[in-house]
């Protein structure tokens, strides 16, 4: 594995050109390693499997170029995956989960509620109207002057915290919509910041603990109220209870996991979430989509052309 933190860091988020140009410099290095330490080469692989889109279009790009490289050098089936994706089939690469299930998506750039019926099926219950779940704890993270990136660093800041200290807002909490929301929760961070002040929040560790975890139970609560909303619904359309799949950066959250877990135990099913490493955005999920569309016969031209947007309900097999 490479990281490209440390390049993004003293920006506090993700630069375009810099994740671009990191590809470029360590991509061959990486796949070469990667077959080193499976002790596999290239004529043991079945198919290429490449992040195709949604996203930062550069660094796509040159994953893209790169798997189509591989595939006509070596005459394998190339398979364009949608990142979306690898995180809903995940569950299925370290468990053996069947369709249909009910998807929490919660990552960096997305928070939707997804009805998964198969491969390439996937029909969208609910989605954020304004950020995401994941941006929503950077910012936060960032506004407490947490590292970078941020939802990691807010979930360690929030141990020891209190989180009925601070009463922020669950916004669209007890609606009757899929929908979530989440700029007004952000917005909320940042006045009490304010409120607090900076100097006391610095000299007292413990508001700092204290407004983590309380951001970190609002977020829990919003989800967890769309999720049991969700549950009726699959359950009404599926005729069973679930189950309950959470996946994306966000789901490494233990918090999160916790409430999502009893919120399914509520509804008479169970919550599937991948390791936490597997939340997160790694090779592996990819490289299991591919596997999932390569037994099905599909494949993709070498034309395919990277997607900086590319729902996930938009996808087909
Ligand atoms: O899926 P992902 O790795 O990348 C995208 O597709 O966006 O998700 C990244 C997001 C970031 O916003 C990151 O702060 C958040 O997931 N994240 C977490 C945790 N680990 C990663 N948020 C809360 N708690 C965590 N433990
Ligand atoms: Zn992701």
């Amino acid at each position: 594995m490479f990281a490209q933190i440390a390049e993004h860091r003293p920006y506090g988020g993700v630069v375009p050109e810099i994740a671009a140009r990191s590809h470029l410099d360590h991509l061959d290095s990486l796949i070469a390693r990667a077959l080193a330490e499976a002790e596999l080469d290239f004529d043991d692989i079945d198919g290429v499997a490449t992040t195709a889109g949604p996203g930062l279009i550069g660094g796509v790009f040159v994953g893209v170029m790169t798997g189509k490289a591989i595939a006509a050098a070596r005459r394998l089936p190339f398979l364009a995956i949608n990142h979306l994706e690898g995180h809903a089939l995940t569950v299925r690469l370290t468990g053996e989960v069947e369709f249909p299930y009910l998807l929490l998506l919660v990552s960096g750039g997305h928070c939707q509620l997804v009805m998964v019926e198969g491969i390439g099926r996937y029909r969208r219950l609910g989605t954020t109207i304004d950020d995401a779940v994941g941006e929503c704890f950077d910012k936060a993270a960032k506004m407490l002057g947490l590292d970078y990136p941020g939802g990691p660093a807010l979930e360690r800041a929030a141990q020891g915290g209190d989180p009925a200290r601070f009463d922020l807002p669950r916004p669209m909490l007890g609606r009757d919509t899929l929908d979530f929301s989440f700029s007004g929760l952000k917005t909320a961070v940042r006045h009490r910041i304010v409120d607090i002040g900076a100097d006391k929040l610095t000299a007292d560790p413990q508001i700092e603990r204290d407004l983590a975890a309380s951001f970190q139970a609002a977020v829990a609560d919003v989800l967890a109220d769309r999720c049991a909303r969700a549950l009726g619904v699959f359950q009404a359309r599926c005729g069973r209870p679930g189950p309950l799949v959470v996946a994306g950066g966000v789901a490494a959250n233990q918090t999160l996991r916790a409430r999502l877990s009893d919120v399914a135990t509520q509804h008479g099913t169970e919550l599937i979430a991948p390791p936490p490493a597997l939340c997160t955005d790694n090779a592996a999920m990819i490289a299991w989509a591919g596997v999932e569309r390569l037994r099905l016969g599909l494949r993709d031209p070498l034309d395919f052309a990277p997607r900086p947007r590319w729902p996930l309900d938009e996808i087909s097999a």
